[in-house]
């Protein structure tokens, strides 16, 4: 299969997780056909994506080997309305010529606002505040937290999303370092950000972490009960702010029974997560359970503005290659031959 997609003028497109109308309409305005709907994975399994030429997903429809080589020789393109694949076998599709394309800038300001927001949540414990509020108690002297500004903020990876926070962070007062070792140091450099060599060292120097990186097997639980007993809990002007992690990523990058501990222990003083390593996360959780964690369903991307960009990036990048040419967002053109 060459990198080029295959021409299908009228196609049956499956969205499986949903998608802005304004997207469908492209698609079926376009001469496509759009079955909108959940597909189970043992139909998956079963090979129900052979009455398609294309799927678009999100991150709950699980497309793994199995489900791609059931799925015969009609699908010619795989969307995923969204940044991360870790949902696709990417390597499974490029075996089976099978372009997979994503919607990787749709998303970004979305991310960078929650992830501040989940940050000024930790710090002045605000969802804490509202929980004792409803529950008739007035616990202003219980509420005092820290400033944002003066601190050092953690970024782990350094793409789109943690340069967006990291300017965000600067405005606010912070110094932002990054680990990142795909990056050139010159893009840290021009973003005035300090890039460390080892993960290690990014914990010792900050007392604030955000993870924006992907999941996979490097970065599997890279956040761990070793890494996080570095971090220095005083910030560089003298507070004894304590520990901060915000993961808006994807879950399994922490340990999340490390995490626990280290809440316990006091050597972690605050976690806000939007993703978990098992989604939905079991609401019996004992971090769920930990007054000093907040979370929120995995909302990165949902916001109107996003998700209609997100819809319309990724329906164009189907059309492109259902009318036989290459997207520039395919996440596995390197396996593809
Ligand atoms: C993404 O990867 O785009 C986000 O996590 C949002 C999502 O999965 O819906």
């Amino acid at each position: 299969m060459a990198l080029f997609g295959r021409f299908v003028v009228m196609a049956r497109i499956a969205v499986t997780d949903g998608m802005a109308k304004d997207a469908v309409a492209l698609l079926e305005q376009s001469g496509h056909e759009v079955i909108l709907g959940t597909i189970s994975s043992t139909d998956l399994a079963a090979g129900a994506l052979g009455e398609f030429d294309a799927i678009i997903v999100r991150s709950a429809t699980k497309l793994p080997a199995d489900v791609i080589s059931a799925s015969g020789d009609r699908l010619a393109v795989i969307g995923r309305a969204g940044v991360g694949v870790d949902n696709i076998d990417i390597a499974s599709a490029a075996e089976a010529g099978i372009p997979v394309v994503n919607a990787p800038r749709a998303s970004t300001q979305s991310v960078v606002e929650l992830t501040i927001g989940h940050l000024l949540s930790s710090l002045r414990h605000i969802p804490r505040a509202d929980r004792g509020m409803r529950s008739g108690k007035w616990e202003k002297k219980a509420m005092k937290g820290t400033e944002l500004s003066g601190k050092n903020l953690g970024l782990i990876g350094f793409g789109r999303i943690a340069q967006g926070v990291g300017a965000v962070a600067q405005a606010l007062g912070m110094t932002v370092h990054t680990y990142d070792p795909y990056l050139p140091p010159k893009v840290a450099k021009a973003q005035n950000t300090t890039l460390h060599k080892k993960v290690e060292t990014l914990f010792s120097n900050c007392t604030h972490i955000s993870i924006h990186c992907n999941l996979n097997d490097e970065t599997h639980h890279l956040v761990n009960a070793k890494r996080l007993s570095l971090m220095p809990g005083r910030s560089n002007d003298g507070i004894d702010c304590g520990n901060h992690i915000v993961n808006c990523a994807r879950g399994g990058i922490i340990d999340e029974d490390a995490l626990f501990q280290a809440m316990e222990d006091g050597a972690v003083a605050s976690a806000a997560l939007d993703v978990f390593e098992i989604e939905p996360v079991d609401p019996s959780s004992p971090l769920l359970q930990h007054e000093h964690f907040h979370g929120t369903p995995h909302i990165g991307a949902a916001t109107m503005e996003a998700q209609a960009r997100v819809g319309l990036d990724i329906a164009r990048a189907i059309m492109t290659v259902l009318d036989g040419g290459t997207c520039e967002t395919t996440v596995n053109a390197h396996l593809l031959t």
